[in-house]
């Protein structure tokens, strides 16, 4: 049988929506691992992800995520790390990840239209959230795919059941 690399990371990459925050919190604490959010540090560092947009623009905000995503990958002891939906479009970021455990999360269209409500944290999504949705998908799935070691199918189910699915993946 396969034994995953427990020394490594496991990070979660995938989708906006795919609940790479609060499925990685609850899967760290199953593991009894720190949990590393990487929009969640990018903000407490430089403050909203949509006021950084507007300030400085998105070129600026990929290349802060990097340096961010470099240093966390960088954790002191194992952890569950998970990215910013658009990290992986980082050439940089996706050579690191094939030093790690990675995961991809999935969700269909429905689910992304329900869990993104306004998009109005996002500033990528716009005003009209399901369609730049949907042609972001399209963009970076590929990359999603080439990056990830693990690939969980969208699932409904409480976050412990997803938590599991993962957990019996690894
Ligand atoms: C983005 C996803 C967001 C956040 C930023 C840009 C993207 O993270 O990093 O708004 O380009 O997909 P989540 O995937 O956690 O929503």
């Amino acid at each position: 049988e396969r034994m995953p690399d427990l020394s490594r990371n496991i990070v979660l990459i995938g989708p906006m929506g795919s609940g790479k925050s609060t499925v990685g919190a609850a899967l760290a604490r199953r593991m009894g691992r720190p949990h590393v959010d990487t929009d969640h540090f990018f903000v407490a560092r430089h403050g909203s992800i949509a006021e950084y947009f507007v300030q400085r623009g998105e070129s600026a905000f990929r290349a802060e995520e990097e340096r961010v995503v470099a240093e966390l990958l960088d954790a002191p002891r194992p952890s569950v790390i998970s990215l910013g939906g658009g990290s992986v479009l980082s050439s940089r970021t996706r050579e690191a990840l094939a030093e790690q455990l990675v995961v991809m999360l999935d969700l269909t269209e429905q689910q992304a239209a329900q869990r993104l409500g306004d998009g109005s944290s996002r500033p990528v999504l716009g005003d009209d959230p399901v369609t730049a949705w949907r042609r972001i998908y399209a963009e970076r799935e590929a990359l999603y795919r080439e990056c990830a070691d693990v690939v969980v199918e969208p699932a409904e189910g409480t976050i412990d059941e997803r938590v599991d699915t993962i957990v019996r993946a690894l």
